[in-house]
């Protein structure tokens, strides 16, 4: 049985269940995704941290956008699939989608979030480190959304907890959460990942999604389009081992492959990285695109960007076919609820 027959075999064991019992209330605790044992070893998910894309295998990527599939109906309808679970969200860095989308998949799936946003008011401003916070919380809940400023703190915070960590953004390191998401939204706005152009657009440096993405997408068939300003060119140890699997071509100039291009990842130049404020002012604005830039794209191409934007995406972008970053972020929930069923052992 391959994976997408366990897909499918999975999705109609959940409907069944679903349309047998009233809306909101069924529950999977009988439910087990592995009657007789179809499921490989790559696709057990069970008490796994979830901290660099770089420790999953491209079948379990690819399992993992067949759950966040399968959730799509229960994120609509609701389900107790999580009942009696508890998420700890653990924000050392501001966040908007991460958490918020987080805490939705969580209480779409009938769990229940509680955590911190900012450090303000917690046992951080009195000089808790990570490794204690960690060792505190993971008596409150089941799974730990840590992210973090520093890079490496994901990892720490996995070694210390007996409970599953998934890295919500460790410094400008990794972002895996957010790969799988965007690898999601351009199999379901694309049909495929395959075969695809695409650009990574922006800050390619200290931008953490686009050093996941990367890495992620080196697992398929793709053509990789790096398109920053000098200084904030692909990070060195991220461009080495992605462009040994796939071709990479790198360029400062945005309309040199712009009409190749089937995705077109934008960015935002994260100032908050920089050491030296007087090279973010170099830097800033680099890139803008506008629909009339648009024009120039592929008509089939879309443009994503893991949000928030500031000036790069130009507001009149959002009318055209092209802007898919409001559906990547619904793509975000299902995406998340799949990951937390799987590491809680539901799915
Ligand atoms: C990104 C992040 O935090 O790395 N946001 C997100 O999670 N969607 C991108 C950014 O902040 O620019």
């Amino acid at each position: 049985m391959n994976r997408s027959e366990v897909a499918v075999m999975i999705t109609d064991s959940v409907l069944d269940r679903a349309v047998r019992l009233p809306k909101r209330s069924y529950r999977l605790d009988s439910f087990s995704p592995n009657p007789a044992g179809h499921l490989t070893k790559t696709q057990n998910f069970a008490g796994r941290d979830i901290v660099s894309i770089r420790d999953f295998s491209k079948e379990e990527i690819d399992h993992i956008l067949d759950m966040a599939e399968v959730m799509e109906p229960l994120a609509r309808d609701g389900s107790d699939m999580l009942h009696g679970k508890i998420m700890a969200t653990l924000f050392y860095e501001p966040s908007t989608r991460t958490r918020l989308s987080f805490e939705s998949a969580m209480t779409r799936l009938g769990g229940a979030a509680l955590g911190f946003a900012e450090t303000k008011g917690t046992s951080v401003e009195k000089g808790e480190n990570l490794a204690d916070t960690v060792r505190v919380v993971e008596n409150y809940a089941d799974v730990l959304v840590v992210r973090h400023p520093l890079e490496g703190a994901a990892r720490m915070a996995a070694e210390f907890s007996k409970t599953p960590v998934i890295n919500a953004g460790s410094g400008a390191e990794e972002h895996p959460t957010q790969a799988l998401l965007d690898l999601y939204t351009m199999r379901k706005e694309l049909g495929k990942i395959d075969g695809l152009n695409i650009g990574l657009v922006g800050d390619l440096r200290y931008g953490r999604t686009v050093h996941s993405l990367a890495y992620a997408l080196s697992l398929y068939k793709v053509n990789l389009f790096l398109i920053a300003p000098e200084t904030l060119k692909m990070r060195k140890e991220v461009l080495e081992e992605v462009s040994k699997k796939i071709g990479v071509k790198e360029t400062a100039s945005f309309s040199q492959y712009l009409r190749e291009l089937d995705v077109i990842y934008m960015t935002r130049i994260q100032k908050e990285r920089f050491a030296d404020l007087a090279e973010y002012e170099k830097v800033k604005g680099s890139y803008r695109l506008t629909a009339a830039e648009l024009g120039k794209a592929k008509k089939s191409s879309i443009v994503m960007h893991p949000l928030p934007r500031l000036d790069e995406v130009d507001a009149d972008v959002d009318a055209t076919a092209h802007a898919k970053y409001f559906q990547q972020v619904g793509h975000g929930v299902v995406l998340r609820m799949a990951l937390l069923a799987l590491v809680l052992g539901t799915l």
